[in-house]
């Protein structure tokens, strides 16, 4: 009698762990889907069943997540841990799952990446979502160091969108060979340096809406260039019309094909050029047109300088003229007389030698 209570219970522990699902957690074998949503769990459960495919355990008070977090889930595909208060991520937490291919980190606040925090160990991993998923910008040199470690050769989206990103290290994405998807909307970012880019050259899509760039330098705009099959959009910056936003404007319009929002990018800065479209900017009389009507103003101005100078030392001579009127007077008188002299002296030597007896008379003379 107590044997057979003790078994029946034994057999409905064993069923239970049979068809098991995590407390808290509602599982669906038909569909392969388990999901833990929005109930303050504080750590990944035990238990999850090995048929899983899609597990979400999402809007929890997850903060730490761990190698020891994922045993036995070589079938989970999609893996959602979004809006977590997951801060840390060690390297090879996802290892073990090998069939892994979409990974999404959204909206938790890491603060340390460890280098090989998203290594799968048959490189299957092919989005990775770390929307709004940096604690700050100080994470994004951690960010970096695992984009490289990660052996992510064969993903092919990330969203980095919403993470208050100021500027991206140097050639953070150059270990993504196969990315063909890069979301870096709703950042900070103020420029594209050389080679922000490198390694892209198979991108397909690359959104930079929400940032806060006022231009694209020569230098941007070759990196853009870089990935030419890459279709862009570039809505909500600041741009300033500026003079120097004349190869940018160009630019954009010899690109258009490919700047999916070309037709509603607008200036602005300064007040006068706010929401001109960029695409007429290129024909539009910029600051650097002004500037060169200054130039001419100022050369205008300094001929009348000149001019006014001029004509002061000339009052200045007159002046010393004017106080000298009586010695230049006599001066004047004497040169006169002196020049008088001199003529008639020649005037008489002229008549002289005119006259053919006196040259005759002088001739014998010398003789
Ligand atoms: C994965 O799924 C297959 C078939 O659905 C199953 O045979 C296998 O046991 C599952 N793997 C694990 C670790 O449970
Ligand atoms: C590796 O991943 C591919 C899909 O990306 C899958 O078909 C294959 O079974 C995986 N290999 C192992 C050993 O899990
Ligand atoms: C990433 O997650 C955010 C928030 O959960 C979502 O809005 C966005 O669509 C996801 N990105 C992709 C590429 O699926
Ligand atoms: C990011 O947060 C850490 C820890 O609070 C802090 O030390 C660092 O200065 C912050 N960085 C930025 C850019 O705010
Ligand atoms: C941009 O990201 C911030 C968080 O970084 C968020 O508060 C804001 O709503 C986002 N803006 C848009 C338009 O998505
Ligand atoms: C930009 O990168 C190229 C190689 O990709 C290099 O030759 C060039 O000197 C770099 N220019 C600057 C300004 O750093
Ligand atoms: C710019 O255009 C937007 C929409 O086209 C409009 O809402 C806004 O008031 C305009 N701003 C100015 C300063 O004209
Ligand atoms: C912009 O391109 C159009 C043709 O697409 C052309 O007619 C126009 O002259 C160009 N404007 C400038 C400033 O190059």
């Amino acid at each position: 009698m107590l044997d057979l209570t003790q078994s029946i219970v034994i057999c409905a522990l064993l069923g239970s762990v049979y068809a098991s699902c995590p407390p808290r957690c509602e599982c669906s074998e038909a569909a392969h889907t388990v999901k833990c949503v929005s109930k303050d769990l504080r750590s990944i459960p035990t238990g999850i069943p090995g048929y899983t495919r899609n597990l979400f355990i999402i809007g929890n008070q997850i903060s730490r997540i761990g190698p020891e977090s994922f045993k036995g889930l070589d079938n989970v595909t999609t893996l959602s841990l979004s809006n977590n208060r997951i801060s840390e991520v060690e390297s090879h937490t996802f290892a073990r799952l090998r069939n892994l291919r979409s990974l999404d980190l959204s909206n938790n606040q890491l603060a340390v990446i460890h280098p090989e925090a998203f290594t799968v160990q048959n490189q299957s991993l092919r989005e990775l979502n770390l929307s709004r998923a940096l604690y700050n910008h100080s994470s994004v040199m951690d960010l970096a160091t695992s984009l490289r470690w990660s052996s992510l050769g064969t993903l092919r989206g990330l969203d980095l969108s919403d993470n208050s990103l100021i500027y991206l290290p140097s050639r953070i994405f150059s270990h993504l060979a196969s990315l063909r998807r890069l979301l870096l909307s709703n950042n900070s970012l103020v420029a594209i340096h050389n080679s922000t880019f490198s390694g892209l050259e198979n991108l397909d899509e690359l959104d930079l809406t929400l940032n806060a760039l006022k231009t694209l330098t020569e230098e941007a705009l070759r990196e853009l260039d870089s990935m030419p099959g890459a279709a862009l959009l570039l809505g909500e910056n600041p741009f300033t019309c500026t003079c120097g936003i004349e190869p940018f404007a160009l630019w954009l319009n010899r690109s258009q094909g490919r700047i999916r929002d070309a037709e509603s990018l607008v200036c602005s800065i300064p007040e006068s050029m706010r929401n001109t479209s960029m695409l007429s900017v290129g024909t539009k009389a910029l600051a650097c047109h002004q500037r060169d009507a200054g130039a001419d103003l100022a050369l205008q101005t300094s001929y009348v300088f000149l001019g006014i100078v001029l004509g002061f030392v000339g009052l200045i001579f007159l002046f010393v003229l004017y106080l000298n009127r009586k010695g230049i007077k006599k001066r004047i008188y004497d040169m006169r007389d002196a020049c008088r002299e001199v003529w008639e002296g020649y005037h008489y030597r002229f008549e002289i030698d005119s006259d053919p007896r006196l040259s005759q008379v002088s001739t014998c003379t010398e003789a």
